[in-house]
């Protein structure tokens, strides 16, 4: 174990499960200036709580204010400027019976990235943001830290016909995001951020930095939809660049129910999915003030990225969608990057915005999400039933949003990535429910609304087990336990998110990270925990 002999080496304390707090932060801090193969200087790098911008470093990337001021606060920040930070951060933390979480972007909806009930510190992966587009080979590196958002603003600097099928929002990280799927409007016709990673380095429990080689096949294979966070801190993706046109097409078009939106939606549900695979159509579905009544009514908005011309698109609308009639003056001809802006609400911006954290974090409110995939229509009568909730105090600003499936979905088979909803689904949902007012009480009020729908919803969606989207982070489909990881108990909500795949990521976990230091309350088990007796024993014996 090389984690011990490293601790005993510096003669500092061997770890222990249960440190005093002020003992335990400053034995780690000086491990991390103590550690023998820094490359740059790590001090100007460490945050303790007593630090100035200790604050302002926390709450940068906190990107769900529910979790900002709360008590539970790492011990130490660290932003490595390098991977000999990152390899010094996961020894010492081990020496010194912390654990730690690892942040890119922060988006995670239950801020696993920066809140944990234990001792822990933030690696911070803020400083590490390079990327290098190769446009001869149509590859890129991009570290860890950077956001999706850069990775386009880089492509696009490089190329206006290459570009890469990953999520919408600019600021999400690529870290968390494409180790857990990652989907845009390119779906059907390339699939997930996941299925253009080539290769990844990643630091592992014992500090070393592995590649694609060195890593194995059952790791790179795990931590390309599983979550880098039960194995390791990425350090860096390789990634296939995809080819898009220099001319794409968007459009945006709201009915209202007043505007026959259920039919139009009962139509969607049969012909989205079927597609030419060059067009994503979305829905989203929120309420709003009528405009022919004092009433509240529910608007869906269908929202469009083809990958091509406006001429071309209209005569396949009007042959396979008549009912939205969607028309010429709907739609608008643009670059690919523009297309990124457009759909981040930065229509004719400078692409420049996408760099800029502060324009594109605008305000943040309370969220809570969920998610849940669809493989037969939803009848009128479910949709009628659902527009109801719209209708209640606490979804004055919620949004359910349906992302079709099918094109180059279908071809890609459950096991070839941990991301385990491929063919044969309809459409993906996502739920999302806001709030502005402070308090747990308003709090409380908004999780019972979204959790209610969510009941509401369990006779229209996939059972047995009723799948989710590990990014979108819901921990009310079952949390493990604190402090150990019992395998049965991770089943509950791990067959939610990676079906069959999810015994694979065990059996992976059990092979790099058997003692289980990168853990958290979704974190993949070892098939072997401590106390765990549950294991099934056909699980043991199948090869790892
Ligand atoms: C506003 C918003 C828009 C979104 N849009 C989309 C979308 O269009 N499509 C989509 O698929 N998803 C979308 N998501 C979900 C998003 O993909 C996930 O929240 C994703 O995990 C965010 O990655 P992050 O690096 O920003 O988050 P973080 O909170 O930093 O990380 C999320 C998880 O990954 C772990 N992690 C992060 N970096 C590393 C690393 N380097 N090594 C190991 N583990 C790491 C963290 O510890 C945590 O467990 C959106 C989320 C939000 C809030
Ligand atoms: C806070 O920490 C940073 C990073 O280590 C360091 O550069 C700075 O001097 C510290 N500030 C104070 C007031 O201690
Ligand atoms: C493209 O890949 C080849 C083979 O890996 C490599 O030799 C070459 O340097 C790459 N091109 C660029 C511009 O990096
Ligand atoms: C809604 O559907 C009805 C019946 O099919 C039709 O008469 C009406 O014109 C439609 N309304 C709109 C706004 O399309
Ligand atoms: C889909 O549309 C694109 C762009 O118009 C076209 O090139 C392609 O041939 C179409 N594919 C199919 C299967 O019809
Ligand atoms: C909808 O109507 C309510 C009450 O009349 C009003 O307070 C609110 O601002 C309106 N919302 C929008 C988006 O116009
Ligand atoms: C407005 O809502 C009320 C109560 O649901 C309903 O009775 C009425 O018909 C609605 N008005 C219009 C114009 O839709
Ligand atoms: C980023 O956006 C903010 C808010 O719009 C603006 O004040 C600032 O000047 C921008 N920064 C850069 C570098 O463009």
């Amino acid at each position: 174990m090389k984690y011990l002999s490293f601790c005993f080496t510096f003669a500092i304390l061997l770890f222990s499960f249960h440190p005093s707090s002020a003992y335990s932060q400053e034995k780690f801090v000086q491990c991390l200036y103590h550690y023998p193969h820094i490359t740059n200087s790590i001090s100007s790098v460490v945050y303790t709580q007593t630090n100035s911008s200790y604050s302002s470093v926390l709450d940068l990337s906190i990107q769900n204010p529910r979790f900002l001021n709360i008590p539970s606060k790492p011990q130490v920040i660290i932003t490595p400027l390098d991977v000999s930070h990152i390899q010094a951060t996961i020894l010492c933390a081990q020496c010194h019976g912390l654990q730690i979480r690892t942040r890119s972007g922060g988006h995670d909806y239950e801020g696993l990235s920066y809140v944990a009930g234990v001792p822990f510190v933030i690696l911070d992966l803020i400083n590490l943001r390079r990327i290098e587009v190769d446009v001869e080979n149509n590859t890129a590196w991009v570290e860890a830290g950077a956001t999706i958002g850069e990775l386009y603003y880089r492509i696009s600097q490089k190329s206006k016909t290459l570009g890469f099928p990953a999520g919408e929002c600019p600021l999400v990280g690529v870290g968390g995001h494409f180790s857990g799927g990652g989907y845009g409007y390119m779906m059907r016709k390339y699939g997930l951020a996941v299925d253009h990673v080539i290769d990844a380095k990643i630091v592992d429990v014992n500090g070393n930095l592995l590649d694609k080689e060195t890593m194995g096949e059952d790791l790179f294979w795990a931590i390309r939809g599983g979550g880098g966070a039960s194995f390791g801190v990425i350090v860096a993706w390789k990634i296939k660049l995809v080819s898009v046109p220099s001319i794409v097409t968007v459009f945006q078009v709201a009915r209202t129910l007043e505007e026959n939106a259920t039919e139009i939606i009962h139509k969607w549900q049969r012909v989205a999915s079927k597609f030419n695979e060059s067009v994503t159509m979305k829905i989203t579905m929120a309420r709003v003030n009528s405009s022919k009544s004092e009433n509240l009514t529910v608007e869906a908005k269908f929202e469009s990225l083809f990958l091509g011309r406006v001429d071309d698109l209209i005569p396949l609308m009007q042959k396979s969608f008549p009912e939205l009639g969607l028309v010429r003056e709907d739609c608008t001809e643009m670059s690919w990057i523009e297309s990124i802006l457009y759909k981040a609400g930065f229509a004719g911006e400078s692409t420049d915005v996408l760099l800029n954290r502060t324009e594109l974090n605008g305000v943040l409110l309370f969220l809570k999400g969920k998610s849940d995939y669809v493989r037969d229509p939803i009848p009128d009568v479910g949709l009628e039933g659902l527009w109801a909730f719209f209708y209640e105090d606490e979804a004055e600003e919620a949004y359910i949003q349906f992302t079709p499936y099918g094109g180059r979905m279908d071809e890609i088979s459950e096991s070839e990535t941990p991301y385990a909803r491929r063919s044969g689904y309809l459409f993906h949902i996502q739920y999302r429910v806001y709030w502005e007012e402070k308090g747990d009480a308003a709090e409380e009020r908004h999780l019972k609304w979204i959790r209610r729908v969510y009941k509401y919803m369990e006779g229209y969606v996939t059972k047995s087990p009723r799948a989710a989207y590990m990014n979108y982070r819901d921990l009310d489909i079952g949390v493990n336990n604190n402090g150990y990881t019992s395998f049965s108990q991770a089943s509950i909500w791990g067959f939610k998110y990676f079906g069959n795949n999810f015994m694979r990521l065990a059996r992976v976990k059990t092979r790099v990270d058997l003692r289980n230091f990168f853990r958290n309350e979704q974190s993949i088990p070892p098939l072997i925990s401590k106390g765990d007796a549950t294991t099934p024993s056909s699980v043991l014996r199948m090869p790892l």
